[in-house]
């Protein structure tokens, strides 16, 4: 059968959706994001600098599993674990970016249907945070495609753990305890995912062949497909990385070279308003340029107008090799 392809993939991307069977396409797919820190030693970045351009592959990988109709998508983004193993600082830098990727990312979760759910115990992240998740999904809680679900705060362990004293609690208020059911479809129906399928795909990054705490009870029977690409490199040819990266780098520091000069000159010798108006208008493109410099290097002094020029786009090709294997006939 021959597959209508998506609008938005591109040539190469159209080639491999053509030879796939949408029906066998996972229904679930359940991420394991890991190596943002390994890819930031690489270029010599801290480590939080990972964590950002890792936020470039969740919005594409995000955007594709939408596109070619994924019905549910899980991102491990933050481990139990998480809160014990890494200094503060890196916690408040995560909790930060998942802050502005709820609040930026909103107007392209509705373009593209997907509604925003949780898993984790949410009641102990910071209540800022909480606020912002509670929006973001109430904000994209009309939305009838895919569902997008962030594990935050996330331990399998724990959600079985909280399964199963649900279960306790319901017993108790039904009657006592002499009325507690204990089987597989009770277990499932009091998980944190009682909302979905379980998962028939699930991926991890960066090489490590473990499952590190993640859906245990859900991916029983799913195929795991493993991959040696970082996590900050889980999509095309476009991104930050390798030579590419490096043009782009060397580029933004000619331009603010350049253009600092010529703001100062024409500040400093123009007082006609049209030549004060063309000179405000090059030292925001400076500005632009540095920050763009400094988001490259993991420093970020104001969030905002980087947003407002970013202009990259990466190639979503990635989640979609995964998806192949997994559909081919
Ligand atoms: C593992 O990399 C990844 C994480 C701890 C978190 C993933 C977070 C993001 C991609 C950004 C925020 C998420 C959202 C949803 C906005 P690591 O630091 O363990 O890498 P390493 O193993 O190479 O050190």
């Amino acid at each position: 059968m021959q597959a209508t392809i998506p609008a938005g993939l591109d040539r190469k991307e159209a080639e491999a959706y053509g030879r796939l069977d949408p029906a066998r396409l996972p229904k679930h797919i359940a991420i394991i994001m890991d190596g943002n820190g390994r890819w930031a030693r690489r270029r010599h970045l801290p480590r939080v600098a990972g964590h950002r351009a890792g936020v470039a592959s969740v919005r594409s990988t995000v955007e594709t599993a939408a596109r070619i109709g994924i019905p549910a998508l899980t991102l491990y983004a933050f481990s139990e674990e998480n809160w014990k193993k890494r200094p503060k600082s890196e916690v408040d830098f995560l909790m930060g970016l998942l802050c502005r990727y709820l609040k930026q990312e909103l107007p392209t979760l509705n373009k593209n249907n997907i509604r925003l759910e949780y898993i984790g115990r949410q009641h102990e992240l910071p209540p800022a945070v909480q606020e912002k998740m509670q929006r973001a999904r109430e904000e994209t809680g009309h939305n009838h495609g895919m569902v997008l679900t962030l594990a935050l705060n996330y331990s399998a362990r724990t959600e079985l753990v909280d399964a199963f004293r649900a279960m306790v609690d319901a017993a108790a208020c039904n009657g006592g305890l002499e009325h507690l059911e204990i089987d597989e479809d009770s277990v499932s129906r009091h998980l944190y995912t009682r909302h979905l399928p379980d998962p028939d795909l699930v991926i991890r990054t960066s090489g490590e062949m473990r499952l590190s705490n993640f859906l245990l009870w859900q991916l029983a029977y799913a195929e795991i497909h493993v991959t040696p690409t970082l996590w900050p490199e889980f999509r095309g040819a476009k991104g930050h990385g390798g030579f590419q990266g490096l043009l782009n780098l060397l580029k933004r520091v000619l331009t603010a070279v350049v253009l600092i000069p010529i703001v100062l000159l024409l500040v400093l010798r123009a007082p006609v308003p049209a030549v004060a108006a063309v000179a405000a208008l090059v030292a925001l493109l400076t500005v632009q340029e540095l920050l763009k410099l400094a988001e490259a290097y993991g420093i970020i002094p104001m969030q905002w107008p980087t947003y407002i020029f970013r202009g990259l786009r990466s190639s979503p090709f990635a989640i979609f090799l995964c998806c192949c294997r997994h559909a081919e006939v």
